[in-house]
């Protein structure tokens, strides 16, 4: 259920975990690299996002230097805590093993404290991990890192809490990002069930080969339906960026685009608004 002011979104983990930086390559359309030259949040910073058409996400982006940590467990514990629908926190997969480092305590520490907050300020909500920077693991050892780290975090949480965590592990240099917030934005869909349902229905009516419904401003994908096995697994990532860059050209030139199709001899793709009853453009 939506509180009538937005979904309230918490964006967790310590200081220099990537959180600002993920916010702002699917918000604000940032490239990978520009995110170097981020600045630490202060605080919490507020993000009321339109999303979904007339949704509204309030994103708190919660800075994570241990001043501000121990604030939220404490003095801020209700204010944070209470009315959030999603929790996502975010840690470094690859920590110094040198001995007397306890960063890694650290984020687990943190994750228990939010992990008890949210239980018991916001019961029904949602938890996402996202096991971030795997780019700096070895692709060997990735798979171990990311089943150590879930391991451990799963052994603090509380045992209700449990099912209501999702793993994933990411990094802002490949296209897990794009993949595990298209799967956060998709517990913010209203009855998830009936869109799927005419998905189904207009793939099949249409002979078309995908059909895939697209949030308008961040390109996440909410929802799809095949007949077909398609090829290339990143094309929705690529697909995303290509249609930013190109309203990205579209507002310097103070222009924009509704709808367009490319083709060529072997297939076509058409990008259309779905408009809502008095004919506005929504998703
Ligand atoms: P606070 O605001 O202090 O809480 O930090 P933060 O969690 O918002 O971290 P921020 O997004 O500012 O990122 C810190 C640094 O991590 C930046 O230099 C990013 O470029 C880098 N970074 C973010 N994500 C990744 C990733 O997936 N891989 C790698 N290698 N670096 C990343």
């Amino acid at each position: 259920a939506t509180s009538t002011n937005g979904f309230k979104v918490l964006l967790m983990g310590r200081a220099g975990a990537g959180k600002t930086s993920m916010k702002s390559i699917i918000f604000a359309n940032y490239h990978s690299r520009d995110t170097k030259m981020l600045q630490p949040t202060n605080h919490v910073e507020h993000n009321s996002l339109r999303f979904l058409g007339n949704l509204r996400l309030n994103l708190w982006d919660c800075g994570g230097q241990d001043q501000f940590m121990e604030n939220y467990f404490e003095s801020q514990r209700e204010n944070i805590f209470q009315h959030c629908e999603v929790l996502i926190y975010v840690l470094v997969a690859a920590r110094d093993k040198n001995p007397g480092n306890d960063e890694r305590k650290k984020d687990v520490e943190y994750f228990k404290d939010a992990i008890e907050s949210l239980t018991k300020h916001s019961p029904n909500a949602t938890t996402f991990v996202l096991i971030h920077k795997l780019d700096l693991v070895h692709e060997s050892k990735r798979a171990e890192v990311y089943r150590q780290v879930k391991e451990e975090l799963l052994t603090v949480a509380p045992e209700r809490a449990q099912d209501r965590i999702t793993f994933m592990g990411t990094s802002i240099w490949d296209d897990t990002l794009f993949k595990a917030w298209s799967k956060i934005v998709a517990v913010m869909v209203p009855d998830p069930d009936v869109l799927q349902a005419h998905v189904n229905f207009m793939c099949q009516q249409l002979m078309a080969d995908e059909v895939v419904i697209f949030e308008k401003n961040t390109f996440l994908v909410i929802t799809r339906a095949h007949t077909k096995e398609m090829p290339d697994q990143y094309r929705f990532e690529k697909l995303s960026n290509i249609i930013k860059q190109y309203k990205l050209s579209c507002q310097k030139a103070k222009t924009n685009f509704r709808n367009f199709v490319v083709k060529n001899d072997r297939f076509r793709a058409i990008i259309a608004p779905r408009c809502d009853v008095d004919g506005r453009d929504d998703v």
